[in-house]
């Protein structure tokens, strides 16, 4: 279909479904166990209510913000995300293309499909990049991969995920894993690497899938004490983390600031620990536990990001920006670069929809006034 009737995100990840491979809709569409996670990540936010206030003059629109100080055109920024040129071509330099267009920021997977250097390639000046990062038991690869993005003036942080020493068991994922039969199931990373033959999907050892492939070699052992003395040893860039699920280590992380500069409220799409808490959880009890963390680090979410409601919902919670995961993928299916200006398009448009409609006029001013979460604070 043509983009422009492709309406919202749901229209996209329907007709991208349609589009690419089994396997490639497989390893995006799945998460751990039952889906559980992956589904009231987004559900959660149907259960919040807005609450629009009259007489406010709302001519003016503006969706831009900052992002670890510097200047975005969006709150809404896309999430690290393995392999997207099993969706098309254009893979992650296509979503930097769409995302520059939109003065997006972007987080590069570790296990990219394209390196860094081709992913920033077209980057403008001011695009803002994270790096993700996944430590390897092997350090010495992970230190060589930070010493190369330290070389990319576009990388303006370190993004180190947490929330999968291993990764959740995708049935999805599993189930296709012999479906067609030449797709480089490799990352960028991994192919440079020497090592990259015994990265081979290890298919029917122990599951199999994609995830399983891409995560051999992920260090199971990082820890508070040694993992980020390490880290700052080897990047001056600030450090966000990735994949918190609880106040405590919100809190805890927060000790670490300024080394660590942010957080990332994540439960990986619910590809990880299903039943794990979403992201609007956490920031309720953020808010009732510990709210200084959000004076001393920035605190983003993602997880079930779909509407530009739950964008504004998620800010009103105290969130700087939110993060999509799927949604770029599924753009990139549905048109490459293109599709993936369809998706932020949308995302944009409905945000400045839900902002003038709720009567407010800059990302900043969004607060907890304007929402009611009773119904989600019995958790
Ligand atoms: C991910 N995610 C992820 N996270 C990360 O830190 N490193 C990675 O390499 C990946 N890879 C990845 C691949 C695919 C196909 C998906 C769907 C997700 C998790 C991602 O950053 C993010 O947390 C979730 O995708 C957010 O949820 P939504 O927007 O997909 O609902």
């Amino acid at each position: 279909p043509p983009l422009d009737e492709l309406l919202n995100l749901d229209d996209v990840e329907a007709a991208s479904t349609k589009l690419i491979s089994r396997k490639a809709w497989a390893y995006y569409y799945s998460a751990g166990d039952d889906l559980i996670s992956k589904t009231y990540n987004n559900t959660v936010y149907r259960a919040i209510f807005l609450r629009p206030r009259i007489f406010v003059d709302c001519t003016e629109c503006d969706t831009s913000t900052t992002l670890l100080g510097y200047k975005v055109s969006l709150p809404i920024y896309v999430s690290p995300a393995a392999m997207a040129r099993l969706a098309h071509p254009d893979g992650e330099a296509g979503i930097a293309r769409a995302s520059h267009t939109f003065g997006a920021a972007q987080i590069i997977s570790n296990n990219a499909s394209q390196t860094p250097e081709q992913i920033v390639a077209d980057a403008g000046p001011d695009q803002v990049f994270g790096w993700q990062l996944y430590v390897q038991t092997d350090r010495a690869k992970s230190e060589a991969m930070l010493a190369r993005i330290t070389q990319l003036p576009a990388i303006k942080f370190v993004c180190l995920t947490l929330d999968a020493p291993v990764p959740g068991k995708r049935e999805h994922d599993e189930r296709t894993k012999n479906v067609g039969s030449n797709l480089a199931v490799r990352s960028s990373v991994q192919a440079d690497s020497a090592s990259s033959t015994t990265r081979e999907p290890r298919n029917g050892a122990k599951g199999g899938g994609i995830g399983m492939a891409l995560f051999a070699g992920t260090a199971p052992d990082l820890t508070w004490k040694t993992t980020l003395p390490w880290l700052a040893k080897h990047t001056k860039l600030p450090i966000v983390l990735k994949g918190l699920q609880t106040h405590e280590d919100a809190y805890i992380a927060s000790l670490y600031a300024p080394q660590v500069r942010g957080i990332i409220l994540s439960n990986h799409g619910g590809r990880a620990m299903d039943t794990a808490p979403p992201a609007v959880h956490t920031l309720i009890e953020i808010r009732k536990y510990c709210p200084e963390v959000f004076s001393r680090l920035e605190v983003m979410v993602d997880g079930g990001i779909r509407r530009g409601t739950d964008v504004v919902k998620a800010l009103c919670l105290g969130a700087k920006a939110v993060g999509i995961g799927r949604a770029p993928l599924w753009g990139l299916g549905v048109g490459g670069e293109k599709g993936v200006e369809r998706v932020l398009e949308i995302l944009k448009a409905e945000t400045e929809t839900a902002m003038r409609l709720l009567g407010v006029e800059k990302v900043e001013q969004l607060g907890p006034r304007h929402i009611n979460t009773r119904a989600v604070e019995r958790y």
